[in-house]
């Protein structure tokens, strides 16, 4: 068991099951609607608590209606929310889902109006309770000084960085991490053809993790590439929150201190049975 501590966002999912993707302009009925808590950091520790271990999330929470809803999962969960600045004005950021029943593809439309956490408020938490430290690659001024920070207070904690979309300046936080997790939307958006390219072109010194969907996940480690199929599916459900997962089962296995190769397989697994079930109940 670890303490793990995450930090990014909690939000507030509303997601409705088509039959297949609409139209554009079209009107259609959904075949379900689901409202639940979500948000990367908040779902990977959600993983990380039915794994067993410890979860603290560091998110800004907000007073109001869907707030004791986001936070009552939370709860549920066990996931700590000490570290959680509070706020009585302002909207927890809601993400409208549509999700494929053909393909279980996910297309999120995110409303936010929020204030992200910001540095200030990072420095009340008490890093000597912490394992491992688990950041969502956004906000990034504030980020920069956050893992600074951490370096600083404390330097043997490992530290792991989601980058899942690009943004600007995302690349000088690279350096502060052990770890980085990258998904194939970032590798595309920075214009790399394959995986291995990507991989590739970090230094020798990075540690990264790259999933590619269907495909599988690849690893870089010593300055080699290392590939692992994905886990064959039946029929895939409900892909929302699989990058999530994918990452939860990394921190699970690193922080068991298995190798890339064994982690990057947990990893897939765990996120290959998520896609197999509706949300998180009872993944592991
Ligand atoms: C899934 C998810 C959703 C959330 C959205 C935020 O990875 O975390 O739960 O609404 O992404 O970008």
């Amino acid at each position: 068991m670890a303490r793990i501590l995450a930090t990014g966002i909690a939000t507030l999912d509303i997601i409705n099951e088509v039959a297949s993707y609409p139209e554009e302009d079209a009107e259609v009925r959904a075949l379900s609607q689901r409202i639940r808590r979500g948000g990367n950091a908040s779902n990977t520790l959600c993983v990380l608590s039915q794994l067993g271990h410890q979860s603290y999330l560091a998110a800004t929470l907000i007073n109001e209606a869907d707030g004791q809803v986001i936070e009552a999962d939370l709860n549920r969960y066990h996931i700590n929310t000490q570290f959680c600045p509070r706020l009585n004005e302002g909207k927890m950021p809601t993400s409208y889902i549509t999700l494929n029943r053909q393909t279980g593809s996910r297309t999120i439309v995110h409303h936010r109006d929020c204030p992200e956490l910001s540095f200030a408020a990072f420095q009340h938490i008490d890093l000597s309770q912490i394992d491992w430290l688990h950041f969502e690659a956004r906000n990034i001024s504030e980020l920069q000084k956050i893992l600074k920070y951490c370096r600083q207070k404390a330097p043997n904690v490992p530290i792991s960085l989601e980058i899942e979309k690009p943004r600007e300046d995302i690349e000088s936080l690279f350096d502060w991490a052990d770890w980085l997790f990258f998904s194939s939307q970032y590798a595309e958006a920075r214009g790399f053809q394959s995986a291995e390219d990507m991989l590739a072109s970090l230094p020798v010194t990075y540690q990264a993790t790259l999933t590619w969907g269907a495909e599988g996940a690849y690893g870089w480690h010593n300055g080699k590439v290392m590939y692992i199929p994905a886990t064959k599916i039946d029929h895939v459900v409900d892909t929302l929150g699989a990058g999530d997962t994918f990452n939860a089962g990394m921190i699970h296995s690193l922080v068991a201190e298995n190798s890339l190769q064994d982690s990057l397989q947990f990893a897939s697994e765990l996120a290959a049975r998520k896609c197999q079930q509706y949300g998180f109940e009872n993944l592991v």
